[in-house]
């Protein structure tokens, strides 16, 4: 089924790194499974002076490579209809002119969709020249890129100007990880799954770990990413968004505010941090050479002793009934060992047994976001034979197998979802806030750069450093248990 409306996006950065790998392809694999109406235009946006033909030849060559599903020269000829390609600086307001009689040659009652896959620099004076052109009327949504400011202040300060030209129902805040299959399964396993939910609390669970593991290292994007650093590229987004779905309340509805009142709800309940304690519950890495590979110090545009951190891990409370006492650590990591998302609640130990091996394992049970999507419960089952010993064995589902459907990636799910006006998966401003709000204290401790971050080698599970922030507490990391 096509979307109900008929729709011009109209994409800036169309010829950046995230437009041809991610934005296209996924606008691509939309089109093919009849989900575009089919006057639906998508207008390529960008400083660079490039002709239709010049931008086709560009997403030709760039996206082609990452359509991963159902690639056809047929599908591909029609899907190229739709796009358009205008030269825009985004600094300047003249070029905003060409840009709404462009969009607004056709659209009264139809959908406007400006995404801005640009530098957060950008995103004020973008939105500013776009509503001096009237391009930020009722059927206009905007779309903002993370990382949406590098601190609380800049966050609030390009809330606060966007604001001015945009209503909050009118502004769709990106974080991918929210159009991940595998965690909206998260409401379904905890809210419609009797098993689930009456143990999801303190009183079953004795630690969480949430972690994003990459194997790769930072590749050409060392001068974006030496100036972001893992706490922002990750943390403060993607993590915090698996932490508010693994942690939050069941909501009212499903409707937009109803699940975003729930998740603010979880970060306004996390123990804040302070300058010092930040010390004992947080660590900061960064991966040296090893097996052939470079350290981060030796990256591409990386500055010579940079103390940017590629791995961080965090020891995160909640205050609130269901979870007070329970740790919640969160990771992320380029240069790791494994390519991993997943959340892991380890369940606390029955007590007791009438077992000859008293010493087994507690139940265990892992949601793996990617490379697989699945669901995992470890549970303890007889050794067969004589005697009665029992070990661990998982029950699983492997969701791509288990479920009929196409699996939609992340990107675009959200693209529909803008598409179709769909607010539930994307950032509400207070939530977002709130998020920085919390890890303020992290960026402010490591403001002054007296501590080094602790190394880790290329392709390793971290620094020890993080090991110990577990040990202390009598916990593993998942790979260890
Ligand atoms: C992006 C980060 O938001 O997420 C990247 O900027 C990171 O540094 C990526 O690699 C990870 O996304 P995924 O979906 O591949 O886990």
């Amino acid at each position: 089924m096509s979307t109900q409306t008929n729709f011009d996006l109209v994409l800036f950065g169309a010829t950046g790194d995230l437009a041809m790998r991610k934005l296209l392809p996924c606008l691509y694999q939309a089109h093919v499974a009849g989900l575009l109406h089919p006057q639906g235009r998508i207008l390529g946006v960008s400083r660079s002076q490039l002709d239709a033909e010049g931008f086709l030849s560009k997403v030709e060559t760039n996206s082609k490579i990452h359509v991963k599903q159902n690639f056809s020269d047929d599908q591909w000829a029609s899907f190229i209809k739709r796009l358009h390609y205008l030269t825009v600086d985004v600094t300047n307001a003249a070029d905003f002119d060409a840009l709404a009689a462009t969009v607004k040659a056709r659209t009264e009652t139809e959908n406007v969709i400006v995404y801005l896959s640009t530098a957060p620099k950008f995103f004020a004076q973008a939105c500013e020249n776009l509503a001096n052109v009237g391009l930020n009327a009722a059927n206009v949504r905007v779309v903002l890129e993370k990382p949406l400011g590098t601190d609380l202040a800049s966050s609030q300060q390009i809330n606060t100007d966007v604001a001015r030209y945009f209503k909050e129902e009118q502004i769709y805040r990106i974080d991918h990880y929210l159009g991940k299959e595998s965690l909206q399964n998260l409401l379904a396993l905890r809210f419609a799954n009797v098993m689930f939910e009456p143990l999801w609390n303190n009183k079953y669970i004795k630690s969480v770990q949430l972690t994003i593991a990459e194997q790769l290292g930072v590749e050409e994007r060392g001068e974006f990413y030496d100036i972001t650093g893992a706490l922002r590229d990750m943390i403060q987004n993607h993590l915090m968004q698996m932490l508010c779905m693994t942690a939050m309340e069941a909501p009212a509805s499903l409707d937009a505010d109803d699940v975003r009142d729930e998740k603010v709800k979880v970060i306004k309940s996390l123990k804040p941090l302070t300058v010092e304690s930040v010390n004992e519950n947080v660590v900061r890495g960064q991966y040296t050479a090893a097996a052939g590979m470079n350290g981060y110090l030796e990256e591409l545009n990386v500055p010579a002793g940079s103390f940017t951190e590629t791995y961080v891990a965090i020891k995160a409370e909640i205050e609130n009934e269901r979870w007070k006492g329970v740790p919640f650590y969160l990771r992320t990591g380029k240069r790791m060992a494994g390519k991993v998302a997943e959340i892991v609640l380890n369940f606390r130990d029955l007590g007791d047994h009438i077992f000859e091996n008293s010493q087994a394992a507690p139940n265990r049970l892992v949601i793996e976001l990617q490379p697989n999507e699945s669901v995992r419960l470890y549970t303890q089952v007889k050794t067969p034979g004589a005697g009665f010993k029992v070990e661990t064995a998982a029950l699983g589902i492997d969701l791509g197998k288990a479920v009929a459907g196409r699996r939609q990636e992340a990107y675009e799910r959200l693209l529909l979802d803008v598409i179709n006006g769909k607010l539930g998966l994307f950032n509400r401003r207070d939530e977002l806030e709130a998020a920085w709000e919390y890890v303020m204290p992290i960026l402010e401790n490591w403001a002054d750069n007296t501590q080094a971050p602790h190394g880790y080698a290329a392709h390793s599970w971290g620094p020890e450093a993080a090991r110990e922030l577990l040990a202390r507490d009598g916990n593993k990391w998942h790979e260890e248990q």
